[in-house]
């Protein structure tokens, strides 16, 4: 069988795994021909080994009704395009095998047992015994037709809550046939789907295995029940164990930007000396000296870095190079990949909007350099600067404040958000890079535009939203930018009146005491991670520091509060908000500040809120003034970002435009 050696990972790059991502391409026309020049990027790159997206071995295991699966000949011929597109560049390919279970959106889903997944709602069928041999062997065609189609090996899905995952934990799996009952047979399912892979694909085909080792859900495996699985997988044939952390249906963050880089690193290493062969680390290692931590500490021989991939196709091929500045990284936002995934549509990347989309968006270098003025520094700025001079533009970057970065400035001291100054990082390189002419502490007038540029690009963002409430003026009142930007005081006892993405941002940083030592035990303490892991599914009571500030979060509208929050990561802001007491309080209207607090009425009751300090999110306005000025003028300048659109937390758009914008000028 194939050892690491053999594979050639002795090095760095080759101890790097590209974690899989089903990014809904597999589910486009055309997606298979874009998703081979994605990969070949990364191949391109210099990424060891890359693993696909999760693909079904059969129509009821599929994620939604027609979605991408692999158990004909027919299909075998779009991986051909993505496997020789990889090959070419020298790389290697696994594919993901993965069976929904329960967890499909379809009504035709199947599982051990029939019972309900709280995050679905279908409900599965039971499989039958002969359904269940017949899965297997579903798996086993999949893995013969993806190594027909040219792949290197397969990754086998036995966690995050899919079907195999299902088998093993006693709260999915209620059988009483050979198939459950004790552990050894609900691990029968997986252990049979190696080795019978391992016998039809032979000795040199990779077979990765990725392994629940912390379910995070009642009724989830012991610790010695993932010991004793990972034995039995080794003996089946698998080449390599790759980690799962937490079931979707988990409650418990496990790749949001609030969780600790390389937080689930631990896992692995408890299990290091347990099974002979290599072991792969996951889960926020976004950057190469978190992989080199994380190998160099002896949790894993392999790290496998996901959405980095996303962020950034040559992360492999800067480090080997010493560019690691040059590196974008991945903030762990969710909000272009995986939250695309859930809503089908095509993933991207927040700071990196080429992802996925390298067919369409590429940054050609020009035979017509201008002159081009950009106002603003924040993410819609240094994006466009960034491409614009990338092909060959002469670019003044114009900034009113001390620094670059904009809104991210104030996002990046929020709790859980630090990552968000690595974007700000990686600009200032970039820009530094291709020799644009940064004027900081420079507020662009209009008279240093007017007969200058070819080109004016307003990137100058936003004002806070003024409201017209009576005492608006009193000192009690504060905004989002007072505090966060210029650090004002705040007392013990806080309104904050606007519960969008900004309003969830403040409390978060009003409730915190700013002290992050020991950041991975704190993050496991504050969320319920048995590091211990004492009990099945490893899960304790959660942790919670008494609050720094009393925190009301309120609202004009009805209806709860976050339902405007990013889809895969708002319940996380609403979690930890309501275990921190933050009073959230929708259908208020408000009367006036003055010395006694704020007055409101709340569903027809007035009140009184005794606080210190009002805090204003109540959202934002696009900065027009000068565009005005320059449109009395008669140029044509050309808005980008907020000052474009404002919708608070829209850096999204803000990149994605910038970059769009500037790869055509
Ligand atoms: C606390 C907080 C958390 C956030 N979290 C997220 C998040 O998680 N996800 C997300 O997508 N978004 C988030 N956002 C919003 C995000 O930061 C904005 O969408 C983004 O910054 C908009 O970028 P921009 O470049 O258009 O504008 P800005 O970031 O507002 O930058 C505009 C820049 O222009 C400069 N400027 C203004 N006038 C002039 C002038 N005349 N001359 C020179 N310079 C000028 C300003 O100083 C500023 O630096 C957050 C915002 C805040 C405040
Ligand atoms: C858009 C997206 C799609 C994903 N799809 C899959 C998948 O199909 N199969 C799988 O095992 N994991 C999937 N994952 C989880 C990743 O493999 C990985 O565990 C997770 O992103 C955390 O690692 P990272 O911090 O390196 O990104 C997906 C993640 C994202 C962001
Ligand atoms: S969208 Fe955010 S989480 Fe996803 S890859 Fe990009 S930076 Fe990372």
């Amino acid at each position: 069988m194939l050892s690491p050696l053999d594979l050639g990972w002795t090095t760095l790059k080759n101890r790097i795994l590209m974690g899989s991502m089903h990014t809904n391409l597999e589910e486009i026309p055309g997606g298979f021909e874009r998703a081979a020049v994605y990969f070949a990027e990364r191949a391109k790159g210099q990424v060891g080994l890359i693993v696909t997206g999760g693909i079904s071995p059969n129509p009821e295991g599929c994620v939604a009704a027609m979605a991408a699966k692999l158990n004909t000949e027919e299909e075998v011929k779009h991986h051909k395009l993505i496997t020789s597109a990889v090959h070419a560049e020298g790389g290697k390919i696994c594919m993901q095998i993965l069976h929904t279970g329960r967890y499909g959106y379809h009504p035709k889903i199947v599982a051990p047992s029939a019972i309900q997944a709280p995050i679905n709602f279908f409900k599965p069928k039971e499989l039958s015994p002969e359904e269940i041999e017949k899965t297997i062997d579903d798996y086993v065609q999949c893995a013969l037709l993806a190594q027909k189609a040219g792949y290197d090996g397969v990754e086998i899905m036995g966690s995050e809550g899919y079907l195999i995952n299902q088998f093993i934990a006693k709260r999915t799996n209620q059988r009483q046939d050979e198939w459950g009952g004790n552990y050894e047979n609900r691990i029968k399912f997986p252990i049979q789907i190696v080795n019978e892979t391992r016998k039809a694909c032979g000795e040199n085909f990779i077979i990765i295995y990725r392994l629940s080792m912390l379910d995070l859900v009642e009724g989830g495996s012991t610790w010695s029940e993932v010991v004793q699985l990972a034995k039995e997988i080794e003996k089946a044939g698998a080449t390599l164990i790759n980690t799962g952390i937490g079931w979707h249906e988990a409650r418990i963050p496990t790749i949001a930007t609030v969780v600790p880089r390389k937080a689930f690193a631990w896992v692995t290493k408890k299990l290091k000396s347990e099974v002979n062969i290599p072991l792969i680390a996951v889960n926020r290692i976004n950057m190469p000296d978190v992989a080199e931590e994380v190998l160099s500490e002896g949790c894993a021989d392999m790290v496998s870095m996901a959405r980095p991939f996303l962020a950034d196709a040559e992360l492999v091929l800067k480090t080997m190079e010493g560019r690691i500045d040059e590196i974008n990284t991945c903030i762990a936002c969710n909000q272009a990949c995986l939250d695309h995934t859930f809503q089908m549509k095509i993933s991207s990347c927040l700071v990196n909007p080429r992802a996925c989309h390298e067919t369409e968006l590429n940054y050609i270098p020009t035979n017509n350099p201008k002159n081009i003025a950009v106002i603003g520094g924040g993410p819609a700025g240094m994006a466009y600067a960034h491409v614009a001079a990338m092909r060959g533009h002469k670019v003044d970057l114009y900034e009113s404040s001390r620094q670059l970065g904009g809104q991210f400035n104030m996002a990046k001291i929020i709790p859980g958000k630090e990552e968000y100054a690595e974007t700000i990082r990686y600009y200032q390189r970039m820009l530094s890079k291709y020799d644009v002419n940064i004027l900081l502490n420079t507020k662009a007038e209009k008279q240093f535009l007017i007969n200058k540029y070819d080109e004016i690009i307003l990137a100058n963002g936003v004002t806070p939203r003024k409201l017209d409430i009576e005492g608006i003026d009193h000192p009690k009142v504060l905004s989002y930018v007072d505090v966060l930007l210029h650090k004002a005081e705040v007392g013990r006892s806080v309104a904050i009146i606007g519960a969008g993405g900004i309003g969830f941002d403040v409390a978060e940083y009003l409730v915190h005491h700013g002290n992050q030592e020991e950041e991975i035990k704190t993050f496991l303490a504050t969320w319920g991670v048995d590091h211990e892991y004492k009990h099945g599914g490893a899960l304790k009571d959660a942790k919670i520091q008494v609050p720094a500030r009393e925190v009301y979060l309120l609202k004009r509208s009805t209806g709860k509060h976050g339902a405007t929050l990013g889809k895969t990561t708002g319940w996380i802001h609403k979690a930890s908000l309501v275990a921190n007491n933050v009073q959230m309080i929708s259908d208020v209207t408000y009367q006036k500040i003055d010395d006694d607090g704020l007055h409101i009425v709340v569903k027809g009751e007035a009140r009184i809120l005794p606080i210190d300090h009002v805090i204003i999110c109540a959202g934002q306005e696009p900065s027009r003034a000068l565009y005005q000025e320059l449109l009395d003028e008669g140029l044509q300048p050309t808005l980008i970002g907020g000052a474009d659109e404002a919708v608070e937390l829209d850096a999204k758009r803000a990149i994605h435009q910038a970059c769009h914008l500037a790869s055509v000028v």
